[in-house]
């Protein structure tokens, strides 16, 4: 009898934990009878059919390590001409019994519109943003918040030596999950995120206190926080990936303009540091290794009840999972009650 073959993709942004959810799927698949497939480059691998056959061996003890040893991309199925049939088509070609899609609310998006178009689909939730909606958290955020916690204390340092103001601008696109978290975590004196707008002349007022305090300040910024009058300043590259999204750490960002504001402003000495893609790097935190493992489990365990359109997700400390069409209708923002538990320590 021919074993029933599943494929696994990872797609958007990397994130530390990707490889712990592919090892997590293959082990039990494999137990099971199943033969499992792994296409590179997220949808890319299955537009071009090119993927290749995991095993235990492959993927032993890959959990430790970041990255995903499937490489990932922003490829979209729907911006190619013909995308649906095409994967389609490979999806019979590679006599495919059910696809397992790794990724953010991009790659789920997909997902979820391949899976009403009859594929028999399930999903992962990742990214460091960690704004996919239904699940507490996403893997790799928790690797993240720790690169952003560890390198807030290190500026700490350099920061009170000189009695500069440092503004630190961090990851998250339109989310300031990373922002709040790390810097909560990391001692910082201001944490600005997207979700709810600042005040330039206001900031610059109590960051004059902060200094008078403290001697030196550590602002958080997430690269799509807002003040409208700074807009104007702010250069994005003009260049968008397939799902429509142009890069926000680099060019002129936030960080940046903000920084030369508050010096205008306070008279103070202010630098600033674009944490960038040192987020998302290197090896995964122990949460995100065990999260990774247990999402990855969990969706076969969909896959062996053939729960199609389904995707796993944290609900408290258990895996539970939800449908792909409630964690995709929308993003997790952060609410006005955890900013506020935020601002409490601010100054
Ligand atoms: O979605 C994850 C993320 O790291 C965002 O926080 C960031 O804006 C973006 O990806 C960067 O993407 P890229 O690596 O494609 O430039």
């Amino acid at each position: 009898m021919t074993k029933k073959r599943i494929g696994i993709l990872t797609g958007g942004g990397d994130a530390p934990g990707l490889n712990a959810v592919i090892r997590g799927i293959t082990y039990p698949l494999v137990l099971n009878g199943y033969e499992v497939i792994g296409y590179h480059a997220g949808w890319k691998g299955i537009l071009e059919d090119d993927y290749e056959i995991l095993t235990m061996d492959k993927t032993a003890d890959i959990q430790r390590q970041g990255g995903t040893i499937l490489k990932s991309s922003r490829t979209n199925v729907y911006k190619r001409e013909n995308g649906v049939e095409i994967v389609k088509e490979n999806f019979k070609k590679a006599n495919l019994h059910a696809l397992i899609a790794v990724g953010g609310d991009d790659t789920l998006g997909v997902a979820y519109k391949l899976y009403k178009k009859g594929l028999n689909i399930v999903g992962v939730p990742k990214t460091i943003d960690n704004d996919v909606n239904a699940t507490d958290y996403t893997f790799g955020f928790d690797t993240s918040i720790n690169r952003v916690m560890e390198t807030l204390d290190w500026l700490h340092t350099t920061t009170k030596s000189h009695g500069r103001v440092m503004v630190v601008e961090i990851m998250g696109r339109t989310a300031g999950w990373i922002a709040l978290h790390g810097g909560i975590a990391g001692g910082a004196h201001f944490i600005l995120i997207p979700e709810f707008a600042f005040d330039i002349d206001e900031l610059s007022k109590e960051v004059l206190k902060a200094h008078k305090k403290h001697g030196y300040v550590i602002i958080a910024v997430a690269e799509g926080a807002e003040e409208p009058k700074l807009q104007r300043h702010i250069m994005r590259s003009q260049e968008k990936d397939d799902f429509g999204h142009a890069q926000l750490w680099s060019g002129i960002g936030i960080g940046k303009v903000l920084a030369n504001e508050l010096k205008d402003r306070t008279n103070l000495e202010t630098r600033s540091t674009v944490l960038g893609h040192l987020q998302r790097g290197g090896n995964p935190s122990a949460f995100d290794r065990v999260l990774g493992t247990r999402f990855g489990v969990k969706a076969t365990q969909l896959i062996f009840e053939e729960k199609w359109g389904y995707m796993v997700s944290l609900q408290g400390s258990g895996i539970g999972f939800v449908k792909l069409e409630d964690a995709v209708s929308e993003l997790k923002y952060v609410t006005e009650k955890r900013y506020k538990t935020a601002k409490l320590f601010f100054g």
